[in-house]
């Protein structure tokens, strides 16, 4: 067994932040409260720590409910960076889309910054897009779920050497979701 390299406590501290940060906030085309998807990304983190051993186990717990602070709500990287600190604002920062990119730019820009940042970081994006690739929300169109699909293939691509336990999840997540593609509509690939 490997021994525990992540403390209940700071998990429960970037739980707190987050649950305030995202207040009010709901998964898209749901009732449900944002913080579940930060639950189910940490909860991927945790399985991988338990067989994988990393140098930081906080960093990759806290960037992973801390992750989409500063792109969805009004978090700034110096709160972030005054609580966390710097290790874990830059690799919440890395995994914040630059929303003043083109839409079509803003993944591969991403990648490249957090295949700057340590593995932890690169983890988080794998569990990030595991948690995603679930029944995509209602109002999204054919052409939505393929591009979301093969952005996923991109992710894997860029960051399959984080961590085999994650990425061996990400393959068979991709696999799964084509079960959301009507291949009648689309052209194989
Ligand atoms: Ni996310």
């Amino acid at each position: 067994m490997n021994t525990q390299n992540w403390l209940q406590e700071s998990y429960i501290r970037a739980y707190k932040f987050a649950a305030i940060a995202h207040q009010n906030q709901k998964m898209p085309g749901s009732e449900l409260p944002y913080i579940m998807h930060l639950s189910f990304v940490s909860m991927e983190i945790i399985a991988a720590l338990s067989v994988e051993k990393v140098a930081d186990g906080d960093l990759a717990v806290q960037c992973a409910i801390l992750h989409d602070t500063i792109e969805d709500t009004n978090t700034t990287v110096e709160q972030i960076q005054a609580e966390f600190g710097e290790a874990v604002a830059q690799g919440v920062l890395a995994l914040t889309k630059d929303a003043s990119l083109a839409k079509h730019l803003q993944m591969a820009d991403s990648l490249t910054r957090i295949k700057q940042q340590p593995p932890e970081i690169w983890m988080v994006k794998l569990a990030d897009r595991i948690t995603n690739l679930q029944a995509p929300p209602h109002y999204w169109n054919q052409e939505k779920i393929v591009k979301y699909r093969e952005e996923a293939m991109q992710i894997y691509a860029a960051l399959k050497d984080a961590s085999p336990f994650l990425v061996t999840r990400l393959a068979s997540k991709i696999a799964d979701y084509k079960a959301f593609i009507n291949s009648e509509n689309v052209e194989p690939s």
